[in-house]
């Protein structure tokens, strides 16, 4: 069969009436400066990028210089293309208008331009995680509150991984489909088409080491998986955790799985560890639309009503099964609290 390019899918689906094409213009510009990011980290010692940028970002957090570079990449490819009327992104405190000199659309773009940061000095995947939203009519220069809403209203959802392969899984609402990036051409090709997750799964991801930290229904959900075969669940299961989100999800996208990051006793006062905006929301959208689930642990993440730009939540996320039955043991033990 013919390769297809993320261009000609583009074309497909607005000649299909699922996007219009200012979006499409959007996701092409997005792609392309996710194509730049990919250089820039592929280029590890040899580009002089790796370390600490010897800055913090808004959530407090040492940026790396790749951290920087990504974000700006993100900002300047997409100031002048048209299709935006401003952007926000984990890096920074506020949300960025479109400068005066340039046209700007009715779309709103959110990022993580580089997560699981962490990891790029170990030559370990990193990503960047995107979301599209309306911008409410009649707003010129949008501020945070106009960010503010729930997943559900995201017309488009994103992740880049910068692996082996770079590779980009895309959603607009209809179905989650992944594009390899095709690096001697320049092109992201279409790999895989509606893609699902299996709604069982006997592998799990999340920071073990935190376990004394967690909430009793999360102790006793993992606790049964780890008991293996001789527990309750009557079955082994395995775990991976890359601490990338990208690299998980990405792994639960292709073969099924479940991530968590649960609220803990350190993290509780923050609401928890990932950004609802940045990750949680875009990831809830590409699993939901694999067929698999996203929950806090208690609520669907996507019907969430966001309370600041930087909100973090609890993420459960990935074969469905499994995750109803963790949001389930948590439900219950809220219940019996009264
Ligand atoms: P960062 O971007 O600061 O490296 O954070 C990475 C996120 C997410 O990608 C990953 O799943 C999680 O944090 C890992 O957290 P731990 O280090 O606590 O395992």
């Amino acid at each position: 069969m013919k390769p297809v390019s993320l261009i000609q899918f583009l074309i497909e689906e607005r000649r299909a009436g699922r996007i219009n094409a200012e979006l499409s213009l959007l996701i092409e510009v997005v792609a392309r400066a996710c194509k730049r990011i990919s250089v820039a980290t592929g280029k590890g010692a040899l580009g002089g990028v790796l370390g600490n940028a010897g800055s913090d970002n808004v959530q407090g957090e040492a940026q790396k210089k790749l951290d920087v570079i990504s974000n700006e990449i993100l900002l300047e490819a997409n100031a002048w293309g048209g299709q935006l009327a401003a952007c926000a992104s984990e890096e920074m405190e506020d949300p960025q208008p479109i400068p005066d000199m340039y046209p700007k659309g009715n779309h709103l773009l959110l990022f993580d331009p580089l997560d699981g940061s962490s990891n790029i000095d170990i030559n370990v995947s990193v990503g960047t995680i995107f979301s599209i939203l309306r911008c409410p009519d009649g707003i010129s220069e949008p501020a945070a509150e106009h960010f503010q809403q729930p997943g559900t209203e995201q017309l488009a959802a994103g992740y880049v991984v910068y692996g082996p392969a770079t590779l980009m899984v895309l959603t607009f609402g209809h179905g989650t489909h992944e594009f390899t990036l095709d690096r001697e051409v320049g092109s992201f090709t279409l790999s895989r088409r509606d893609i699902r997750i299996p709604e069982e799964t006997a592998e799990f991801a999340v920071n073990m080491s935190n376990q004394r930290h967690w909430e009793a229904p999360m102790q006793r959900y993992v606790g049964e998986l780890l008991a293996g075969k001789e527990g309750p669940r009557a079955k082994d299961f395995n775990m991976r955790w890359v601490a990338s989100m990208v690299a998980d999800v990405h792994r639960i996208v292709t073969r099924g799985g479940v991530f968590f990051y649960p609220l803990d006793a350190r993290n509780k006062a923050k609401g928890g560890k990932l950004r609802l905006m940045y990750e949680a929301n875009p990831m809830a959208f590409i699993v939901e639309q694999a067929g698999g689930a996203a929950t806090t642990g208690r609520e669907r993440i996507m019907e969430l009503q966001p309370t600041g730009l930087h909100q973090r939540v609890p993420v459960f996320l990935g074969s469905k099964k499994e995750i109803e039955l963790a949001t389930h043991y948590h439900r219950e033990a809220d219940g019996a609290q009264g």
